[in-house]
């Protein structure tokens, strides 16, 4: 059992685990009021693609509760506004969009019932989500692990375990499953410039649970491979077009090409909810640019002269032609993926 949890409903309220305060301290937010939540998703308190799917059903749901109208069709147009702000917290982790596209569906239709049976659905919806998570991420463990052989040097990239999700990881899923599998491998955690979710974040899920590590700079995977000591990479992602192509955090683009030139298989874990059906390749995935003070500071400190101007693309977009598999809550997709992924597009998709 993990000692810890990135997000719960907490009677009216939510608990989260401040991420920007870790690994040094372990500190619980309480939140009642939406907009903390935008607040939260918007500087990373709460991060990784389907935690923050999460946060918006809950934060949608925070929102429902302090609507104070009787008339349903009010009820309906002010919650619309508030899933609109919510939305607008960051771009490009299609989970949000998902996690907020099925709260509203679920208040039309109800759209004729009292007010507050429709503020119940959506509490029981958002924690009905993070139980749905967790079930989806255990068994995309259980699909996964196969790939993950005795004895490995496994790499990852920014941070995929039950931080960036409802409970138990993508990614980091995949490599729990196979540990719990009975599998002894060990893990090299790139340290994910410039927020360092590897070596926050990664490091300290990989401490708990017990798996051996070596954290590395971005910039040492080259060597590593030439050298012969990476056997597979495996990492998440945050959007995937209709054809594979895979917008996950800045610097896996860099990871898949190396894999690549040096046989080195690629994989990515992800929930079928990350697949955005209605783009067909990489290039319409909207990739965040965050403040250029997140590359010339570290933890706030300055590492940049004062007034450097600094690039800051929080994600980046890997081909799919450089992806071995996608592993998923239905098992591990092959290429072409225009056709495996196919028969999960849903009618209305
Ligand atoms: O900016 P972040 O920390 O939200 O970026 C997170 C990632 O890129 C993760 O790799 C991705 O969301 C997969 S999480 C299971």
């Amino acid at each position: 059992m993990i000692p810890y949890c990135s997000i719960c409903w907490d009677i009216d309220k939510i608990k989260l685990l401040d991420q920007r305060k870790l690994p040094q301290e372990e500190i619980y937010l309480e939140i009642r009021d939406y907009h903390e939540v935008i607040e939260a998703i918007k500087t990373l308190a709460i991060r990784g693609a389907p935690a923050i799917g999460v946060a918006a059903a809950m934060g949608a749901a925070l929102g429902a509760l302090e609507i104070n109208t009787d008339d349903p069709r009010e009820f309906q147009r002010r919650f619309l506004d508030i899933c609109r702000e919510i939305a607008a917290a960051r771009p490009t982790a299609i989970n949000l969009f998902w996690a907020l596209d099925r709260v509203q569906l679920l208040v039309q239709a109800h759209a004729d019932e009292p007010v507050p049976a429709l503020k119940d659905y959506l509490v029981i919806e958002a924690q009905a989500m993070l139980k749905e998570d967790e079930t989806t991420n255990r068994r995309m463990g259980q699909a996964g692990q196969v790939v993950i052989k005795e004895g490995m040097q496994v790499l990852t990239h920014c941070n995929t375990g039950a931080l960036a999700t409802g409970a138990y990881g993508t990614a980091l899923g995949v490599l729990r499953a196979a540990w719990e599998a009975g599998k002894r491998f060990t893990v090299w955690v790139d340290e994910t410039r410039p927020l360092l979710q590897g070596a926050r974040l990664t490091t300290w899920e990989l401490g708990k649970l017990g798996i051996p590590y070596t954290l590395i700079p971005d910039g040492a995977a080259a060597t590593l491979m030439h050298q012969g000591r990476v056997s597979l990479v495996i990492l998440g992602a945050d959007r995937i077009a209709a054809n594979g192509d895979t917008a996950n955090k800045i610097g896996t683009y860099s990871v898949a090409v190396l894999a690549y030139h040096h046989g080195i298989p690629f994989y990515v874990a992800a929930p079928l909810s990350t697949v955005d059906f209605a783009i067909h390749d990489g290039s319409q995935i909207p990739v965040e640019e965050r403040s250029g003070d997140e590359v010339t500071h570290l933890r706030g400190e300055p590492v940049a002269p004062a007034g450097a101007q600094a690039l800051n693309l929080a994600f980046d977009v890997t081909p799919n032609e450089l992806i071995s598999g996608i592993i998923t809550e239905k098992g591990v997709l092959k290429p072409p993926y225009i056709s495996s992924l196919k028969p999960f597009r849903s009618p209305q998709e």
